[in-house]
């Protein structure tokens, strides 16, 4: 059967990840979280006093690092979650933080940084079998990808979720904080000057507010499938 490349791109808390992963699971197909490489590059730019107090970030010592700062995922273990190695470390947990998400969208908009990650990406992805979830998979990373999806949920029940997610994992966080950042970073992803957030021209836009993930996931799978028959008819 032909393997695809997929790519899940969507706003903050959108639920792409969860979707992408369980989609990747369900096909037997590697998943990978691009914004997990975004995140480990701006934990180790906070680790390495890169990021001021109103998360300028010292754009040029960064882009000099990025040969040393080397990104990997562990395979998923009894949690079922691909852990992200920074330079050896499992950060699976620091990058989620409220610090790390505050300090991403600017670390993400440097062109250097992107340029660097979106290459890394492009050849974790060469074999196709991948589903990749991000901001940019369908425009800038995969243009060519045969499935594309845009993911949306209204600010609000994104920020509901995020809160749940964040509680779960034991970092708990205040939903006006969580939503402020929710917004601050759709405006950011959204306006930079490379690569920001769009919905590519052939992506299907799925608004997942009022969708559980069961139904979520089998809105997925016929997609899937629709877009597998079509290319193996052709
Ligand atoms: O988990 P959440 O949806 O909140 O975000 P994420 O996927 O972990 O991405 C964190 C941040 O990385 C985003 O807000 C973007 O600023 C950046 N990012 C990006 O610019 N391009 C990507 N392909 C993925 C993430």
């Amino acid at each position: 059967m032909k393997r695809l490349t997929i790519a899940i791109d969507g706003y903050s808390s959108s639920g792409k990840s969860t979707m992408a992963r369980e989609l990747a699971k369900r096909i037997g197909y590697v998943y990978i979280d691009s914004g997990a490489m975004y995140r480990a590059v701006t934990l180790y730019a906070l680790e390495h006093g890169m990021v001021g107090e109103n998360q300028e970030i010292d754009s040029e010592r960064l882009s000099a690092s990025l040969p040393e700062i080397r990104i990997g995922f562990e395979p998923a273990g009894p949690d079922g979650i691909q852990h992200t190695l920074l330079n050896g470390r499992d950060v699976e947990k620091e990058i989620r933080t409220m610090e790390v998400s505050s300090s991403v969208s600017p670390v993400a908009a440097i062109p250097e940084v992107r340029n660097h990650l979106v290459k890394l990406q492009q050849a974790l992805g060469e074999e196709g079998g991948i589903v990749m979830d991000g901001r940019d998979i369908g425009t800038t990373v995969f243009p060519e990808a045969e499935m594309k999806v845009f993911v949306d949920a209204s600010a609000e029940e994104r920020a509901r979720r995020r809160v749940l997610e964040l509680q779960e994992k034991g970092t708990p966080a205040a939903y006006d904080k969580v939503l402020e950042n929710i917004k601050e970073r759709d405006r950011i992803d959204s306006t930079r000057a490379v690569s920001p957030l769009r919905k590519a021209k052939d992506a299907v836009t799925l608004n997942n507010d009022r969708m559980s993930r069961e139904e979520q996931m089998e809105w997925l799978i016929e997609l899937y499938n629709s877009i597998v028959s079509h290319a193996e008819n052709n």
